[in-house]
């Protein structure tokens, strides 16, 4: 089968807030602005984007299940769920698609409790603290990953 020239693009618990959410930690663009900069850090590459945003940890797992069928890799931010959440960290591994986690503000340099993540050691691509344009570099490291998949 062909690789499917699509990437999911998932943000955890409250990134829809982002833009006025504690903007001294995570900045003044929207999620909104977060789709667009992936869309058309994708695009350049030739590949499309399906977004997804919940607040509801089931939402994200049925999303990552479906991107089984149609997409080449994930992009996520899981948000607070990185440091909370092994079923999400098991639907990441279940799929078995190449995972870029990302991480706008630097969490190793915040408190504690936000040091550890699930999601670390089932993603080949960690990009964390480079505010919200980390997502597209994220974006090209994965496409590199995939594109590296496809030659073996
Ligand atoms: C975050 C960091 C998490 O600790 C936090 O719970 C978030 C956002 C980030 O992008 O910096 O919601 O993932």
């Amino acid at each position: 089968m062909s690789t499917p020239l699509r990437l999911l693009l998932v943000n955890g618990p409250n990134l829809n807030l982002l833009g006025t959410r504690e903007p001294g930690i995570y900045g003044s663009q929207t999620l909104a602005d977060v789709e667009r900069l992936v869309t058309d850090a994708a695009a350049t590459r030739g590949f499309e984007v399906r977004a997804v945003q919940s607040n509801h940890e089931g939402v994200l797992l049925d999303a990552i299940h479906a991107a089984r069928e149609d997409c080449a890799g994930i992009v996520i931010n899981p948000a607070g769920l990185t440091h909370t959440s092994v079923v999400l960290r098991d639907a990441l591994a279940g799929v078995a698609l190449p995972v870029a986690e990302v991480h706008i503000s630097d969490v190793r340099q915040r408190e504690p409790f936000r040091h550890h993540s699930y999601v670390s050691d089932v993603a080949l691509v960690h990009v964390i603290g480079e505010g919200v344009s980390g997502y597209a570099t994220a974006v090209d490291l994965l496409i590199d990953v995939i594109a590296g998949q496809a030659d073996d």
